[in-house]
């Protein structure tokens, strides 16, 4: 039994190919782990709130000191760090957004990424805390990013797999669904993307 964390960062709703594409891993990865739990927390709908003065303070308070309204403050940090710590797989939802992720899933991140909790110091530099854990990531773009021209400026998958990296989350793999908005290939671009899912 497999614990699954499905984050969901899309503006689209039911249109989302980023979302199908995450269910079509999920769907795998219940085939190979038929008992899996699966939560999913949408980063958009929640309105996750971006990283604050208030907040990012909290982060360098002992637990024990910090007043009620400052457990208060740190109380959705908390939350998602607890939940990213219990689960097994991560299906992250990465739609591209003016070149990049969508501001909501870097609110999540800014939240998971706490020092001495998530992430410490050690001689030889930051060593990640969050060890152990799969991450899947379904990319959706208008563009071609993989491969050609695009490619110069394929920033999302880097980024992700530098920051997943960083919090100790080495082990990722990506698939695509791109070309959304290419004559020609966005007709078959979701069907492709599914084609590529393979679970390890
Ligand atoms: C505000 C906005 C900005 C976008 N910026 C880009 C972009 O920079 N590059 C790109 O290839 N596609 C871009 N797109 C297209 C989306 O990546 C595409 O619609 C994708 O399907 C979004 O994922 P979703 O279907 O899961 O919402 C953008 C779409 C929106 C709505």
């Amino acid at each position: 039994m497999k614990r699954i964390l499905h984050l969901i960062s899309s503006l689209q709703g039911n249109e989302s190919y980023s979302i199908k594409l995450g269910h079509a891993i999920i769907e795998k990865i219940q085939d190979k782990y038929p008992d899996s739990k699966v939560e999913e927390l949408n980063l958009v709908d929640t309105e996750i709130p971006h990283l604050n003065p208030a907040v990012l303070r909290t982060f360098f308070i002992p637990g024990d000191q910090l007043t009620a309204e400052e457990k208060e403050s740190i109380r959705f940090s908390d939350e998602l760090v607890k939940q990213l710590l219990a689960v097994d797989i991560i299906v992250i939802g990465a739609p591209l957004i003016n070149f990049t992720i969508h501001t909501a899933l870097k609110a999540w991140i800014d939240h998971v990424t706490r020092a001495g909790i998530t992430f410490g110091y050690g001689k030889n530099g930051p060593v990640g805390k969050v060890t152990g854990k799969k991450v899947y990531v379904a990319m959706s773009s208008g563009g071609i990013f993989s491969e050609g021209p695009g490619k110069a400026n394929d920033f999302v998958a880097p980024y992700l797999k530098a920051f997943l990296g960083f919090l100790g989350m080495t082990d990722l793999t990506v698939f695509r669904a791109e070309g959304l908005k290419v004559p020609d290939v966005k007709e078959h671009a979701m069907e492709k993307a599914i084609d590529s899912i393979k679970i390890d």
